[in-house]
């Protein structure tokens, strides 16, 4: 059935205009076979069949209140060779009675049974959370599948297999949803690729027939594919309208998503942990619970795709704090000082980011153990007494009384083998025996599964956020697994699972003792960027990439999956140290706001002009801060069309506006083109207040329909430049 066939059958009763709202069907009916979440503006349903087995109804627009949906049936089979099992929707299919499709549960017995049916047994309703339970006919196998709508229009789906029997049951394979398309062709896929200092890059291509699997089996999310995917319609879905499924996983671990379109234009998109060296043993009464996958649809374009997921990031995924505040404007030297960090130094690089209205001051890499490369140290967390003969404390005083507060680089996770921590422990690192440990970057991965190792990582952060007066960290993690050996347990691919969940409960513990504490995760730039890492850190470093250029691109793609407010992005200096380009202060500055701005470049070498541009871009990025953090971002133009772009956020409220405009590239001489602006109040007008005078020669006060029809002009020339207006409604 095609999206269109499905509005048809309901064309008489949908009425009702998208509400920001989120419930489930409500009712206790024990012999109920359908249940309703409305999230936003989309609604989903899913059924029993006639076999008891649960499928999905629907996944679309809104449905109007109290349309009922046709009962579930299963699909026929279609020649010998598809039997209904492959063809009908299922909710959470296993393998088992001829499903040849993905499963999203697959279970192995050494010597018996090896196959599941699942069917139907119970439902129950908690608040917005619905559970239905299915059961194996044969094995004592029961699987709970939890539904949870959100307001915003996100569904989070998750599930949790248990053990019903008294014999061990060994998991292979066990995803959090299976969520069907309408069946049909015509379907493009979008999703994220990347590197090491290349994150973030956008694809799009015609869905066809086959399975497509974005994946990470690494150990945890990856630079190179992010668990983030939209599906369009060809030719329909743009940036600014048309319908678009959409989902993310929330797992730090290794992943799959797959979107598969079988040969009977069945659509449908799984996805969980990674079944690749997956293995979990389920002792008797035991269960496992899955990483929550977040799907959403929207009727409005890839544009919203990007809103409703930055609006449910802010109001369900991110930490919250007693005292909210904007993204503070940060300093760090990484990229000036590498890992010569010392007491004086940091102190006079303080004094100047602060003369710049900075607002936090952060020391990056090299201020522990033997850390004068990256060849040793990692593990030893005890402060540099060569480099900092007084402790941290001189250097956090000072910051302080700059009116900056203070944070610190960690990579908590990771052991030099020539340092104190792995001469002591070299059982801790997770390997293989009898085998070669792989050292990437000269550093080896503890094997945070095993509980020493989880207690010695939680008690020296804990030890140093309660030593020193820390406010931030900068939590690190610069490979990815090579031998993941566990020797301490029978079942050593549990690693996969716990490894990430004792990752969690780390960082859990130290915000709870530390209320005001803020965490970035940063994995050699974009590494680690997930909705289960970003449910305990405020922000993630984007990439290592700092060129300006190359980050319009990556941040145009960062945005299609997570907020802009957890993006950091820093202005560095030039010719940057990646690739030698150079590009003007001011582009870099403007480039760096369209996040959580920081800055990164050696003060001792700026001169006055430079600290004077960068006073006035900071003053300006303060102005606009709220807009762009928490504000509704539209792409006007991406990176990559053309030798121009343009993003534009609007306040909550819709009472300021942020144009944010770039010429990368002129050519020909050609003018700027014409600026179109979106989300505005079109009956309202808006006072224009531009930064650079010389670049905005239109009129200061001009009605919303207007900006949004006739579009403004800004005059941008030659090679990177760049300007910004800031629109205020009129009351
Ligand atoms: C990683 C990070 C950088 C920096 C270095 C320090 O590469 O992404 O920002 O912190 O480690 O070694």
């Amino acid at each position: 059935m095609s999206l269109r066939s499905v509005a048809v059958l309901f064309s008489a009763i949908v009425f009702a205009a998208p509400c920001a709202s989120a419930q489930v069907s409500q009712g206790s009916d024990p012999n109920r076979t359908q249940w309703r979440i409305d999230a936003g503006e989309m609604s989903y349903v899913v059924g029993v069949n006639e076999q008891k087995m649960l499928q999905t109804l629907y996944w679309g627009p809104k449905l109007a209140p109290g349309a009922t949906l046709p009962a579930a049936r299963m699909h026929p089979e279609r020649a010998s060779f598809d039997p209904p099992i492959a063809t009908t929707p299922l909710e959470y299919p296993a393998w088992g009675a001829g499903l040849f499709t993905e499963p999203a549960l697959k279970v192995g017995s050494p010597n018996g049974d090896r196959t599941l049916i699942l069917q139907y047994a119970d439902w129950r309703q908690t608040g917005d959370q619905l559970e239905i339970t299915l059961r194996d006919t044969a094995q004592p196998i029961a699987v709970h599948l939890f539904y949870q709508a959100y307001q915003q229009g996100m569904l989070a789906r998750w599930s949790r297999v248990e053990n019903l029997g008294k014999e061990p049951i060994h998991l292979e394979q066990s995803a959090s949803a299976t969520m069907n398309l309408p069946q049909g062709t015509g379907y493009e896929w979008s999703w994220l690729t990347g590197q090491w200092a290349g994150e973030w890059q956008l694809h799009t291509a015609p869905l066809q027939t086959g399975m497509l699997v974005l994946e990470s089996r690494r150990g945890s999310t990856s630079h190179q594919t992010n668990p983030w995917f939209a599906i369009g319609r060809t030719g329909a879905t743009t940036e600014r309208d048309g319908p678009a499924w959409f989902g993310e996983l929330g797992w730090s671990g290794s992943w799959r998503i797959t979107l598969e379109s079988t040969s009977l234009n069945n659509v449908r998109v799984t996805a969980g942990y990674n079944p690749y060296d997956f293995g979990y043993v389920l002792a008797a009464g035991e269960s496992l619970e899955t990483p929550r996958f977040y799907a959403g649809y929207t009727q409005h374009g890839n544009g919203e795709v990007s809103r409703i997921l930055h609006r449910f990031q802010r109001a369900a995924i991110l930490p919250t704090r007693p005292d909210p505040k904007p993204r503070p404007i940060l300093y760090n030297s990484w990229e000036a000082t590498e890992f010569d960090v010392n007491e004086t130094g940091q102190i006079a690089l303080a004094e100047k980011a602060a003369k710049l209205g900075i607002e936090r001051f952060v020391i990056d890499d090299g201020w522990f153990g033997a850390r004068k490369d990256d060849h040793a140290g990692l593990g030893d967390w005890q402060v540099n007494r060569t480099k900092f003969p007084n402790g941290l404390k001189p250097v956090i005083d000072r910051v302080h009384s700059l009116g900056m507060d203070f944070g610190l680089w960690v990579e908590p996770e990771m052991v030099n083998p020539d340092s104190d921590l792995y001469r002591k422990h070299p059982d801790w690192v997770m390997s293989f025996p009898n085998r070669q440990r792989t050292e990437q970057r000269n550093q080896l991965v503890l094997n945070l599964a095993k509980p020493e190792v989880k207690e010695y990582v939680f008690g020296f952060l804990d030890q140093l956020v309660t030593e020193n007066d820390i406010a931030f960290l900068k939590w690190d993690y610069n490979r990815n697994w090579s031998e993941p050996g566990w020797d301490t347990t029978p079942e050593p691919k549990e690693i996969y699972v716990q490894y990430i969940r004792n990752l969690y409960e780390i960082l859990a513990r130290l915000r709870q003792k530390h209320p005001k504490l803020e965490i970035e995760s940063c994995s050699g730039g974009g590494g680690r960027v997930d909705l289960g890492i970003l449910r305990y850190t405020d922000e993630v470093w984007t990439s290592d990439n700092t060129d300006a250029l190359d980050r319009l691109s990556i941040q145009d793609g960062f945005t299609h999956a997570y907020a802009p407010q957890v993006m950091v992005a820093w202005v560095t200096d030039v010719p940057n140290f990646l690739d030698k380009r150079t590009t003007p202060l001011q582009f870099r500055f403007l480039v760096a706001m369209q996040g959580a701005l920081g800055v990164g470049g050696n003060l001792n070498k700026w001169t006055a002009e430079d600290m004077e541009i960068s006073t006035r871009l900071i003053a300006f990025y303060k102005g606009i801060r709220p807009t762009v953090q928490t504000g509704s971002l539209y792409r006007l133009t991406s990176p990559g069309t053309g030798g121009d772009s343009q993003v534009e956020y609007v306040a909550q409220d819709g009472s300021q506006a942020v144009l944010l405009a770039y010429l990368h590239s002129q050519r020909f001489g050609l003018d700027y083109p014409t600026v179109v602006l979106q989300g505005l109040d079109p009956g309202a007008r808006y006072s224009i207040r531009p930064l650079d005078a010389s670049k905005y020669k239109g009129e200061s006060t001009v009605q919303g329909s207007v900006l949004m029809g006739a579009g403004l002009q800004v005059s941008l020339t030659g090679d990177y430049d760049s300007t910004a207006l800031v629109l205020e409604r009129v009351r």
